[in-house]
């Protein structure tokens, strides 16, 4: 019997108990009977965690976009693929067939070609949502194009590290974007990143927006002349199951970004199978995820996990403030959207404008409610439930990552029964483990520690781009034969899970993923700065914010200040982007360290949240002194 779509709790313990015990057949059967096969595989799973190696699906050919497009035309050729909603909502929204979609993707496929990008090429995609930047995705995966996506609210200094650390070839961008009443000049920030990127030979720009900007001779080019010429028609590259898909990249604690890489059969699987089921999604339904496809949550569930369903998946160009805080559910009435899934900081943004908007809104389409990125807290849990929900529609709360490729810990909507704040069961092959702080599983319920995951699932990125070694040290060094997430959970008395934060240095703002380490790397370039140190403070909408202690070479005028203050923020905005930005700066004389000159975050993570009554034990510290000093000086600030 097939466990494609789980229907009822004992089918979700059957299937579980199943991919547990029977991994390999378990696998074999799902990828067996509902994917596009050119041939199948020599082996399903083929693993060892100290390399760390991944196989899944060994020897088997295939195209995702054929999974994803080709093989729907038949059945579903006049079902819209893509349903865009543009950022002004006067603008007509765009219902893009699976047939039309087939035919832009061709296209796209191969001006592609005409360009020189072959298989195994890294192409650059820094594009607002619009729905030429799912078909650019698509095009390169036709081609086998390696795509690293850089979501188009990155700063120039980010992108063109991006770019240069994949080596990629080319860059598709957009004359500029819309953002709610603003438009941005993605161009002249593409131009500017440019300048350090020597390995781009050429240039694709969308226009989108209308805008004067510069072409540079010999490497840009509009892409829509380029479209006109060519064919509809595009044979798909055919790929090996463990070629890459694309890179993605993601914040560490320190260095460089991490540019994850996911390969394409135990991607496409995973994506798929846990789209079905994590939002119990059928034919008729119209399905919405608001987040950015520069994330892996629109990688996963805009583009591939939607689309290899035969699913209509809505993209949304704008933000949820604009022309009002109603758009979101103008959208849900609009295109009766059925399944919604979004962010808690969103959430709680919308719950701060209370509920007389919703209200002139039908939301009965409704039925399933996600929430990712961040753990929900009660609060919004409960407004989410009630006033969008009202009550009938379980609420997901899915827990995963980037590295993860997919969703791992969640309910399953109807079947599993939710509780608040609590991403409750793992999804169908995974196995988590709790583990205590010397390395020990922590067996039983009612247990808290770091979580860890002890078997491979298809989906797991495979390597960080240009460097295995660090994949190791992050992911698979801290607990043996262990996959490493870099959260705090706790199992409770019946086995639900809930996530309690990461446990290391990064800290989730809005969402975003943001390591401490580069955000300081740009906070130390200011010529005033000696030394810096960012923590997370609890914040009613973005979840964390950022708190900065910083020392100054000179502490000078206090007048000074806030003008400090704002130029430190320039920096960090040049450096990565508006969303790193310090909530509040603190100077002081100093920062508590370590004999072995660590900081010690953790005090300043207490004075940042106004909780100092019991800040532990600060024996090992070299300047104990300096405790008692940021905490008066906070108190002025
Ligand atoms: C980190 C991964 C994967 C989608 C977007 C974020 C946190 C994600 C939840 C959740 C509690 C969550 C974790 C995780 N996180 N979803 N439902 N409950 N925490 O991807 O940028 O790679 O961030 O987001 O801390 O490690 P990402």
């Amino acid at each position: 019997m097939s466990h494609y779509h789980i229907k009822d709790l004992e089918q979700y313990y059957q299937a579980y108990r199943k991919s547990v015990s029977d991994p390999e057949i378990f696998w074999d059967e799902i990828a067996s009977d509902h994917f596009l096969w050119r041939k199948k595989w020599d082996s399903v799973l083929e693993w060892d965690f100290s390399k760390p190696e991944v196989t899944w699906f060994k020897g088997a050919k295939l195209n995702i976009t054929e999974n994803c497009i080709d093989r729907h035309l038949t059945t579903l050729g006049d079902k819209t693929a893509i349903l865009f909603e543009p950022n002004n909502p006067e603008e007509a929204a765009q219902h893009i067939t699976y047939k039309e979609l087939s035919q832009r993707v061709n296209k796209f496929a191969n001006v592609l070609k005409q360009q020189g990008i072959k298989k195994g090429d890294r192409v650059c995609i820094y594009v607002p949502m619009i729905p030429e930047l799912a078909i650019s995705v698509l095009a390169c995966a036709r081609i086998g194009a390696i795509h690293s996506v850089v979501f188009a609210g990155f700063s120039a200094a980010a992108l063109s590290t991006r770019i240069n650390d994949a080596d990629c070839k080319m860059l598709i961008t957009a004359d500029g974007a819309y953002r709610g009443a603003k438009t941005i000049d993605l161009k002249g920030i593409a131009d500017q990143a440019l300048e350090l990127c020597p390995g781009v030979a050429s240039v694709l720009v969308i226009k989108r927006i209308d805008a004067e900007i510069n072409m540079k001779q010999g490497r840009d080019q509009w892409l829509a002349p380029l479209l006109v010429n060519a064919s509809d028609q595009c044979v798909p590259e055919i790929m090996d199951a463990e070629d890459p898909l694309f890179i993605l990249y993601t914040s560490g604690s320190t260095g460089m970004p991490k540019g994850m890489v996911h390969t394409t059969a135990g991607y496409m699987v995973y994506t798929a199978y846990t789209f079905k089921n994590a939002f119990q999604y059928t034919e008729d339904d119209v399905y919405w995820c608001t987040a950015d496809i520069g994330w892996i949550t629109g990688h996963s569930y805009i583009v591939y996990g939607p689309l290899a369903n035969g699913a209509t998946t809505v993209m949304f160009e704008g933000v949820p403030s604009y022309p009002d805080y109603g758009r979101f559910w103008d959208i849900v009435q609009k295109h009766k959207v059925s399944q919604f899934y979004t962010a808690p900081t969103a959430i709680r943004a919308l719950a701060k404008e209370g509920t007389d908007l919703i209200d002139h809104y039908d939301l009965s389409s409704l039925k399933v409610l996600g929430s990712v990125g961040e753990p929900i807290n009660e609060e919004a849990w409960h407004w989410y439930n009630d006033h969008i929900g009202k009550k009938k529609s379980p609420i997901v709360d899915s827990w995963w990552q980037t590295e993860t490729g997919g969703i791992m810990i969640t309910p399953i909507p109807y079947v599993t029964p939710t509780k608040p704040t609590y991403a409750t069961l793992p999804f169908i092959g995974i196995q988590p483990a709790i583990m205590d702080e010397n390395g020990k599983e922590l067996i039983g319920n009612r247990v808290e520690g770091r979580l860890c995951i002890k078997y491979p699932w298809p989906s797991i990125a495979r390597t960080i781009w240009g460097n295995h070694q660090r994949y190791k040290e992050t992911y698979f060094s801290l607990f043996d034969n262990m996959y490493f997430t870099g959260d705090g959970a706790l199992r409770d008395e019946v086995g639900y899970y809930r996530i309690t934060g990461r446990v290391d240095d990064v800290i989730i703002v809005s969402g975003h993923n943001l390591g401490t380490a580069p955000i300081e790397d740009a906070i130390n370039e200011h010529p005033a700065v000696a030394e810096s140190a960012i923590v997370g403070f609890p914040h009613d909408i973005k979840g964390s914010a950022l708190y900065g202690y910083i020392t100054l070479k000179d502490n000078g005028e206090s007048s000074h200040h806030d003008k400090l203050r704002k130029e430190i923020n320039q920096l960090i905005s040049d450096r990565i982007g508006p969303i790193a930005k310090l909530d509040k700066i603190q100077f002081t004389d100093g920062l508590p360290k370590t004999r072995s000159g660590k900081i010690m975050r953790r005090i300043l993570r207490k004075i940042a949240s106004n909780d100092t009554a019991n800040l532990g034990d600060i024996s090992t510290l070299l300047n104990p002194e300096i405790v008692q000093e940021i905490i008066s000086s906070a108190l002025e600030t």
